[in-house]
């Protein structure tokens, strides 16, 4: 963190000088508070008295008190890094090994039968061509033809098949994006995706999305000003707020974007994970074939098996135009070289029975939903636990900034999570936190448990540090 950074939120100090123990107060409620982090290294003691207008000494005496109260750990080499007092201590107690990280569900009912059919039947493989860049024949009728059943007339030459939907992200990055390109997406939005935006050389915009929604207008105007080379969006089941862009307003946004020349990178990923949501508006690359001019080519769709099926199928597709799907097919092979043949033999038995078979799924997130949100608002009812109806996680709202800090605790304790500011292109949204209903029942209450301990933990630290504060400096 800089020091301009940490002294926008330490507040106006005055010119008159200001004692050390208040400025070590200041940071303290800062860290109690997870508006800085857990883990931070805050900026060299010569940066921050240069741009605080202090003596150094003054600044030496500042960082000494917060080692001192357990605020901060000093070590050589590696600079002064945020922590809480006796994060050590708490992080000692019995945890339990539970993943609240991964929003990774476990194979669908019916998948294991599924596989061994299919391996009963194994045509002679000797005769697949072992370097296959766009994806088994059957398989890309089988995923056109359910687009073209649910909407938008698809060819299998408007696919390509990837090895899973991270691939599919990745693959879309490094062939649309070129250096100094913007690329727009959401905040929060899946991380992996803006991660590889970013790696393609691209500068991140982002436009929000809460629980209830995307901010139309927001989103439109953004889109209009900036002109993102793409824009990547979730549209249903968002990951992680859970939200579905309402069907007029997905029209709006495809206008917007084929009047500013943006691409729009559809990820349906989560698309087949409905528990409860009264309507389908089927693929969102539908709205585009009702523009005769734009016809489709400025929306490329992102599709895997992993949500709704299983992650270890390997399994993700790009629909695009034809032109593009080339496009993609030879910028390919320098991050891979084709899915491996048995997984897409299985995909394609799978694609043409997804729909009975994503029946197990949403029995599975509906009762999983009902446990984790059951739990919360018994052990947590301070937090603001949304009602996701489809998805594979809850956004939950804190009732005060620390996401970050009661990540870290948790993490100490064997339970994996990460914290909201992960899901956002600049750091912020500490108040939020995503929690996956996909592991065992059992581990779910059993998380909560240690989230709630935990919480209590820093709410105690907090207090203190606001008590040891003259009310004027918070
Ligand atoms: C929105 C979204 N897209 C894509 C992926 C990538 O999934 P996979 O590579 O397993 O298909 C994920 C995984 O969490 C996701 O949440």
């Amino acid at each position: 963190m800089s020091a301009r950074a940490l002294l926008s939120m330490t507040g106006d100090l005055g010119a008159e000088p200001v004692a050390y123990t208040e400025l070590a107060g200041r940071i303290r409620v800062l860290i109690a508070d997870g508006r800085v982090a857990v883990g931070t290294r805050l900026p060299s003691e010569r940066e921050l008295a240069v741009l605080a207008g202090r003596s150094r000494t003054t600044i030496v005496a500042t960082y000494q008190a917060l080692r001192d109260s357990g605020h901060l750990v000093s070590r050589q080499g590696s600079g002064s890094r945020a922590t809480l007092p006796h994060l050590a201590d708490i992080s000692k107690r019995p945890g339990r090994a539970v993943n609240f990280a991964g929003s990774v569900p476990p194979p669908v009912d019916g998948l294991r039968e599924l596989i061994a059919e299919t391996t009963t039947d194994l045509p002679d493989i000797t005769t697949f061509p072992g370097f296959d860049l766009l994806g088994n024949d059957a398989l890309r009728e089988a995923i056109a033809d359910r687009y073209t059943q649910r909407g938008p007339p698809t060819s299998p030459d408007q696919i390509i098949v990837t090895t899973g939907g991270q691939h599919a992200i990745a693959l879309t990055a490094q062939t649309l994006i070129q250096r100094t390109d913007t690329a727009l997406v959401e905040s929060p939005t899946y991380p992996h995706a803006y991660e590889a935006f970013q790696r393609a050389g691209a500068r991140m915009i982002a436009s929000p999305v809460t629980t209830d929604g995307w901010d139309i207008p927001h989103l439109v105007a953004t889109i209009q000003q900036s002109r993102p080379v793409l824009a990547y969006l979730i549209p249903d089941f968002h990951n992680p707020t859970g939200a579905s862009m309402h069907p007029e307003d997905r029209a709006r946004v495809v206008h917007a974007a084929r009047t500013a020349g943006t691409t729009l990178v559809i990820d349906e990923a989560p698309a087949d994970l409905n528990i409860d949501r009264p309507w389908d508006d089927g693929p969102f690359a539908r709205h585009a074939t009702r523009d005769a001019t734009w016809n489709g080519s400025g929306i490329i769709t992102l599709g895997s098996l992993s949500k709704s099926i299983w992650s270890g199928l390997r399994i993700g597709w790009i629909r695009a135009d034809e032109a593009v799907i080339r496009r993609l097919v030879q910028a390919r092979p320098a991050g891979d070289l084709g899915t491996p043949p048995i997984e897409q033999l299985i995909g394609e038995r799978v694609v043409r029975r997804l729909d009975e078979l994503v029946i197990g799924r949403r029995r599975f997130l509906h009762e999983h939903r009902t446990v984790l949100t059951e739990s919360l608002n018994r052990r947590l009812p301070q937090w603001t636990t949304p009602w996701p109806d489809g998805g594979l996680s809850m956004w939950v709202q804190l009732d005060h900034p620390g996401s970050s800090a009661l990540t870290s605790i948790c993490r100490a304790r064997g339970m994996s999570l990460i914290a909201g500011p992960k899901f956002s292109i600049d750091g912020s949204l500490e108040r939020f936190l995503r929690l996956p209903f996909t592991s065992p029942i059992a581990d779910l209450d059993a998380g909560v448990e240690l989230l709630a301990d935990a919480w209590a933990h820093l709410d105690a630290n907090a207090r203190t540090a606001h008590e040891r504060l003259p009310a004027s400096a918070i």
